[in-house]
């Protein structure tokens, strides 16, 4: 970008496949409308500009003694500290952990606490399974529900930590729910955690992307134990997620995974491990993912945390306007107090599969948006109505073959690149479904539950050239002369 700060105003052209056109069922193409950032955004081009001239200097780190070796050691380590002050962390007491996802983050923090299971997990009934299941494995979890649509319900809260008292070692929330982008509370929650005695954690994976984050200091009753957050929600999609917490904790106990990396001295009876964070990253680490995201918080630092939450703010205000005037619309989470709820908007159009409206949006309109539970089946269910006892019948929580008739949302969301046009084209399309004006007839398939267009058949070879077939025929030939 010449030298010159990125600005929210031109992040658009800093975005890979921007302009990438699509094929619709018409047999035209229109530039992909991309309303699904909730899961994956896609990167900059400066992250990919940034690995393109790392890579002539590429090594691998922590081993070896060439130059290449010290410039990738000194870049990933560095990438660390990038990773850990873009969310407030003291490194002096803190460190930050390189895993591959918030998801492997979760669960390296639940079997590092060393929980028995008398212990006591407090999170939310309003989780990603991530925040959920990894301490269902470990100890005694308790969820606390939701008030005012979609809001962690802070007395109850207040109630589990005072039942359980003594036996509450930590509070597990989201920073934003990935159904209702409803924020959550996370330092008065944290002031509740602290003041029975838990430490508490933040699954970040969708706030840190959209707001500006700060752990606090580690001596602030108010401040954040432990936070993780993806790479891939946040324009650098290159395999690393972040966890952030106290050098003491992770410099006590044993590495979850060990293996190359993770020790100093090993002998046949006996193991020292390396200081943290090498302790609890082991293998060869993922240097280019972490050098990756730490270009992307630069360029996120330039766009500035507040420019991107009142861009996006500005965004979701724009459509909900739009989109409350459709008919047939039901949301879930709010749609009139937006000011802490992030760019994520989840609703189901009255008498359609959520599933059959995804599939006219990509077919029809080139918008990209996600359908179902979104990995957070108990609140998901909650927002459906659908009676635990009776999941059962509504094809909930039951192992099954045929998944048409399991029920869910469709769910658009932001990034800070989103712009007016991307809304218009969604509420667009979305007028032509709500008035049954859709084209195309739409198949389900039975087992995935799945909508297709008839006649919508595309060649994906024709956008991106597959495996060279003739090298994989190659193969064929070497193995069957070796060993046939
Ligand atoms: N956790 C991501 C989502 O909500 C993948 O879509």
């Amino acid at each position: 970008m010449n030298n010159q700060s990125m600005r929210i105003e031109n992040v658009r052209s800093d975005i890979v496949g921007i302009d990438t056109a699509v094929p619709l069922l018409d047999g035209s193409k229109r530039p992909y409308v991309f309303l699904d950032n909730a899961a994956s955004t896609p990167a900059f081009k400066r992250v990919l500009k940034r690995i393109e001239d790392f890579m002539p200097w590429y090594s691998g780190v922590h081993r070896g003694t060439g130059f290449k070796s010290r410039i990738a050691t000194q870049l990933y380590d560095s990438a660390h500290d990038v990773c850990g002050r873009f969310v407030g962390a003291d490194l002096d007491k803190n460190i930050v952990v390189f895993l591959k996802n918030t998801t492997e983050c979760i669960n390296k923090l639940a079997h590092r606490f060393d929980f028995t299971k008398d212990d006591v997990v407090v999170t939310t009934g309003i989780e990603h399974h991530s925040n959920d299941l990894p301490w269902r494995k470990v100890a005694h979890v308790v969820h606390v529900g939701v008030v005012n649509g979609g809001h962690i319900d802070l007395n109850e809260m207040q109630d589990i930590l005072q039942q359980f008292k003594g036996r509450v070692k930590l509070v597990a929330v989201n920073g934003a729910s990935n159904i209702t982008g409803i924020c959550s509370p996370i330092h008065d929650i944290a002031e509740l955690a602290h003041g029975a005695g838990a430490r508490v954690f933040v699954d970040a994976a969708q706030l840190v992307a959209h707001r500006p984050v700060n752990i606090l200091p580690d001596d602030d009753p108010r401040h954040i134990d432990f936070l993780a957050y993806s790479a891939h929600k946040m324009y650098a999609p290159f395999g690393t997620g972040v966890l952030v917490g106290p050098k003491n904790f992770f410099a006590a106990g044993e590495p979850d995974t060990v293996g190359g990396g993770v020790a100093a001295i090993v002998t046949l009876d006996h193991v020292e491990w390396n200081p943290a964070p090498h302790r609890d990253e082991a293998g060869s680490p993922n240097v280019v993912g972490g050098l990756a995201l730490a270009e992307a918080i630069c360029v996120m630092n330039e766009l500035g945390m507040d420019s991107v939450a009142a861009h996006e703010q500005h965004l979701l205000e724009y459509a909900m306007n739009k989109l409350k005037k459709i008919s047939g619309m039901v949301f879930y989470g709010p749609v009139d107090r937006l000011d802490d709820k992030v760019g994520v908007i989840t609703f189901n159009m009255e008498e359609m599969h959520p599933g059959l409206v995804g599939a006219i949006l990509g077919a029809e309109g080139g918008i990209g948006v996600r359908n179902g539970y979104f990995c957070a089946q108990p609140y998901a269910k909650k927002l459906l109505h659908v009676d635990a006892d009776k999941a059962e019948d509504a094809g909930c929580g039951v192992v099954t073959t045929d998944l048409s008739t399991f029920p869910g949302m469709v769910r658009a969301s932001f990034g800070c690149y989103s712009n007016e046009n991307d809304v218009d084209a969604f509420v667009e399309m979305l007028e032509i479904i709500s008035r049954k004006g859709y084209k195309g007839t739409y198949i389900q398939d039975q087992d995935s539950g799945a909508f297709s267009a008839e006649g919508f058949d595309i060649n994906y070879a024709e956008y991106f050239h597959p495996f060279d077939s003739k090298a994989e025929s190659k193969r064929q030939q070497f193995s069957e002369s070796a060993w046939g």
